[in-house]
């Protein structure tokens, strides 16, 4: 296993691009089973969990072929009808397949996703969703059998859940009613710009749809779809992830390329409000940090709210503040794994129900700590960037499903960083 070392204290200057949205792409590959037409992707970032997905369309009977951060799929006229447990159980957008399988064929077995360390991950409003569309669902030795053997129903179909609304569950929904009879509308859809990305691809292979991007979606069925070709849009987490790069070490100024600002107009609120001069480019967001940093107040909350999937990354930064930071988890109450291990580096961060109480310090230390998920991982990347001294990041296999070339980006700004095998 490998883990990441890196040498604290360089201030990062220069400028890093955005790959494609890693959870704006998976679903994407899910969809392009949804028409026996082959279908082009572009701006597909080269990470586990694209090659995860590639093995599942493979498995289920598809070509594909990727490279140079093309991809393309050929599902063909015959799909298997089952996702495997091997598969569906290492990365759960890959449960999107469900939606597509059961509205292409009628029938699907797909098995149940796996656990996680970031917190319980039901998933009773996909297949809310999905009985509302007519399937009738059962679950059979760990897999979830969605039938409807006359095809599936246009309805209306609430989804809202306990923390709001689902990004994949909305996912699966939107797609299977792409070809349902009828009109489907769902309300208190996730309006996250991934969703509105997919609908894009939907309605270029055919798709009548209207609404995405708001909670309420209208999806008039079709009877097929076609091939399309459509680029990702650029990996907002990642473009905030190498935002607070930035803004870790006095004297930083980093441009960050090919991104979105109007996706993280959050995180640059509440980067301005620590202090961080923010420039906004069409397609470009340079961020300068001068002085000490000013403690924050962030909560999580579904898009246009604080990404959760930042929320490791932010809580990186205000172990730097000077003072009292509090962050509230809205979206995953136990998403606090890496409060243990920056605690590790020097900082103080008390847990209070699904908030955290950040007593910021002047200067981390650097120490050995160990990655528990994706956004944990490259968290304590970021503390290492900020500490005095050695942090050696154990356990990095998570980065590689959600961060491409990590630690070549960080350097080439100036950073310290290398990997390693333990
Ligand atoms: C997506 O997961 C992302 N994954 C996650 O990113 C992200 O953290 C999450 O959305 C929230 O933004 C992908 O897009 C591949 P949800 P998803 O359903 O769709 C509850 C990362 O680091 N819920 O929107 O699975 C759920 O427990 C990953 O890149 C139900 O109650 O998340 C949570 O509290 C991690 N019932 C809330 O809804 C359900 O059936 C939002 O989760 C489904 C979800």
């Amino acid at each position: 296993m490998d883990k990441i070392v890196v040498q604290g204290g360089r201030k990062l200057k220069g400028e890093v691009r955005i790959s494609g949205a890693k959870n704006a792409v998976l679903p994407l590959m899910a969809a392009a089973l949804l028409t026996e037409e082959p279908s082009q992707i572009e701006n597909v970032p080269n990470l586990q969990d694209v090659q995860t997905m590639i093995k599942l369309l493979r498995v289920l009977g598809a070509k594909v072929h990727y490279s140079d951060h093309i991809l393309e799929v050929k599902p063909g006229r015959d799909l298997k009808l089952v996702a495997p447990y091997h598969l569906v159980s290492t990365m759960r957008a890959s449960f999107c397949v469900l939606g597509s399988m059961l509205a292409r064929l009628g029938e699907a077995k797909v098995s149940l996703p796996g656990g996680c360390i970031i917190g319980p991950r039901p998933i009773d409003l996909h297949l809310k969703g999905l009985e509302g569309l007519g399937s009738t669902i059962s679950i059979e030795h760990g897999y979830v059998v969605a039938r409807a053997k006359n095809g599936l129903c246009g309805s209306d179909i609430f989804l809202g859940g306990k923390f709001g609304s689902s990004v994949l569950a909305t996912a699966n929904v939107l797609m299977a009613a792409t070809l349902a009879r009828g009109t489907t509308y769902i309300e208190n859809a996730a309006c996250e710009p991934e969703l509105v990305d997919l609908a894009n691809f939907l309605i270029k292979m055919g798709a009548n749809i209207k609404g995405h991007g708001s909670h309420l979606i209208e999806i008039k069925g079709v009877r097929k779809l076609r091939g399309a070709r459509h680029t990702v849009i650029s990996d907002r987490i990642e473009a905030g992830t190498f935002m607070v790069a930035g803004a870790m070490v006095k004297g930083s100024d980093v441009l960050v390329r090919d991104c979105c600002p109007e996706h993280i107009m959050a995180v640059i609120d509440k980067l301005s409000q620590a202090g961080i001069a923010i420039k906004k480019g069409r397609t470009t967001v340079r961020v300068r940090r001068n002085g000490t940093l000013k403690t924050l107040d962030i909560t999580t909350l579904p898009y246009p709210g604080f990404p959760t999937d930042l929320q490791a990354q932010m809580m990186a930064l205000t172990t730097v503040a000077p003072g009292i930071s509090v962050i509230t988890e809205k979206i995953y109450p136990d998403r606090f794994i890496h409060v243990s291990e920056l605690n590790r580096m020097g900082c103080k961060i008390f847990l209070e129900g699904a908030s955290a109480i950040i007593h910021g310090v002047v200067r981390l230390s650097g120490a050995p700590v160990m990655a528990s998920d994706l956004r944990a991982s490259a968290a304590l990347i970021l503390a290492g960037l900020a500490a005095e001294g050695t942090t050696e990041v154990r356990r990095v296999y998570h980065l590689d499903r959600g961060y491409e070339q990590i630690e070549k980006k960080l350097s080439s700004l100036g950073a310290v960083i290398r990997r390693e095998k333990e």
